[in-house]
C-alpha cells in the first residue's frame, strides 16, 4: 500500500526538475549525457540529507573523492525523503549516467526503480544504508558498515560497564530514522548484546531522527516520563549531543548522573567522550568516498565486483578519543 502510494508519486513527478527541486550541490552540471564526454565517468550520487555531522563528512568525502578521480559527480540531496530518491534515481537513468550510486534514506521499497537502472543497464551501487530487497541482481555491491554489530558493540560495553550493578538498570534509546537500515540493525544489535542479563530494561525508545534537535527534544520528554534513568544509547552522536542539553537543562550530569554510549565518532561526539559528557562510541566511518569512486570505476568498466564491502571500525572511551582528536578529520 504504501509502496503503490510512493510509485505514484514518484511517476508524477517531472524529474527534470529534480536538480533544482532537491539541490543540486556536484560538478558536471550541463555535460554531454551517458559517458560524461572525453571517456569521463558520468556518476549520480543521491545522498539521504545533511541530517548529522556523519552525514556532512560522508558528502565531503564523496565530493572530494570524485573530484580527485576524474569522475563526473551528479550530486542530489533527498532531503530525507524516499520520494525525492526514486526521482532522483529516475532522473539519473533519463540523463545516462553510467553509474547510480546511492544511500537509501529507508530500507524498504526499491525494487521498482532499480529494475528500471537495470533495464536500462547501469549499474546501481548502495553506499552506506543497505535495502532489504531479496533481489540481489539490484545492485552490484553494498559498502558500508555492519550496523548491526555496532549496536552489538554498545551493548556489549554496557554489559562490562555495569558488569557489578546489583539493582535494574534503565535505559533509555534514542532510535535514528524510521524505517533505515541503521536504526533497525544498531536496535537490533544491542538488544541481542543485552538479552541474557535481566537488569537491563529498556525503558523507553523512540526516534530522534538522527538529529541534535529531536534528539534533545526527545530526551526532555524522557526525563519528564521516567523516574529513573541509568543509561542512555544514542543511535548517533549528534542524538547524544542533543540528549546532553536536556540532561544539563534538567540539571543533571551527562557521563555522570546518567551514562551515555553512542554510535559514529564525529568530532564533536569525540570531544563530549574527551570531556567526559558521553562515556563510550561505537565508530561508523563516514569516509566513504575513495573505495566508492574505485568501485564505480571498476563496475563501469564491466568489472565483478564483491556483493558486500563491510568497512572497518574501532570503539573509543574517553583515553582514546583524547589521544585521536587532534588529528580527527571530521
Ligand atoms: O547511515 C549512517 C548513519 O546516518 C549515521 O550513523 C548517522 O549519523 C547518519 O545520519
Amino acid at each position: 500500500m504504501k509502496y503503490r502510494k510512493l510509485a505514484a508519486v514518484a511517476a508524477g513527478i517531472v524529474s527534470l526538475t529534480l536538480f533544482t527541486a532537491c539541490g543540486e550541490a556536484g560538478g558536471g552540471g550541463g555535460q554531454t549525457p551517458g559517458s560524461g564526454g572525453g571517456g569521463t565517468i558520468t556518476l549520480g550520487f543521491s545522498q539521504v540529507g545533511a541530517e548529522s555531522g556523519w552525514r556532512t563528512a560522508n558528502t565531503k568525502s564523496i565530493q572530494d573523492s570524485a573530484k580527485a578521480a576524474g569522475i563526473d559527480l551528479k550530486f542530489s540531496d533527498a532531503q530525507q525523503k524516499q520520494e525525492n530518491q526514486i526521482r532522483a534515481i529516475r532522473s539519473f537513468i533519463q540523463q545516462k549516467v553510467k553509474v547510480i550510486a546511492f544511500s537509501p534514506v529507508v530500507e524498504s521499497g526499491w525494487d521498482t526503480v532499480l529494475k528500471e537502472a537495470k533495464t536500462a543497464n547501469i549499474p546501481v551501487i548502495l553506499t552506506d544504508r543497505a535495502i532489504d530487497s531479496p533481489d540481489t541482481s539490484l545492485y552490484k555491491t553494498f559498502l558500508g558498515s555492519d550496523f548491526v554489530k555496532e549496536g552489538r558493540k554498545a551493548g556489549e560495553w554496557l554489559t562490562k560497564e555495569f558488569a557489578s550493578a546489583t539493582g535494574d538498570v534503565n535505559i533509555v534509546e534514542l532510535q535514528g530514522t524510521t524505517g533505515s537500515a541503521p536504526a533497525n540493525d544498531r536496535k537490533k544489535g544491542f538488544a541481542e548484546a543485552i538479552a541474557s542479563t535481566s537488569k537491563f530494561k529498556v525503558v523507553a525508545s523512540q526516534t530522534g531522527e538522527f538529529t541534535r534537535a529531536k534528539g534533545k527534544e526527545v530526551m526532555e520528554a524522557f526525563l519528564k516520563s521516567q523516574s529513573k534513568i541509568d543509561v542512555l544509547y544514542a543511535h548517533n552522536d549528534d542524538m547524544a549531543l542533543g540528549a546532553i542539553e536536556a540532561i544539563e537543562g534538567a540539571g543533571k550530569k551527562p557521563g555522570t548522573d546518567i551514562k551515555i554510549v553512542s554510535i559514529d565518532a564525529v568530532r564533536d561526539g569525540m570531544q563530549a567522550l574527551a570531556d567526559g559528557k558521553i562515556n563510550y562510541i561505537v565508530e561508523c566511518n563516514p569516509l566513504l568516498g575513495p573505495q566508492l569512486m574505485d568501485l564505480v570505476k571498476k563496475v563501469a568498466a564491466g568489472e565483478q565486483v564483491p556483493q558486500r564491502i563491510e568497512t572497518e571500525e574501532t570503539e573509543f572511551d574517553q583515553a582514546k578519543a583524547k589521544e585521536v582528536l587532534p588529528q580527527r578529520q571530521y
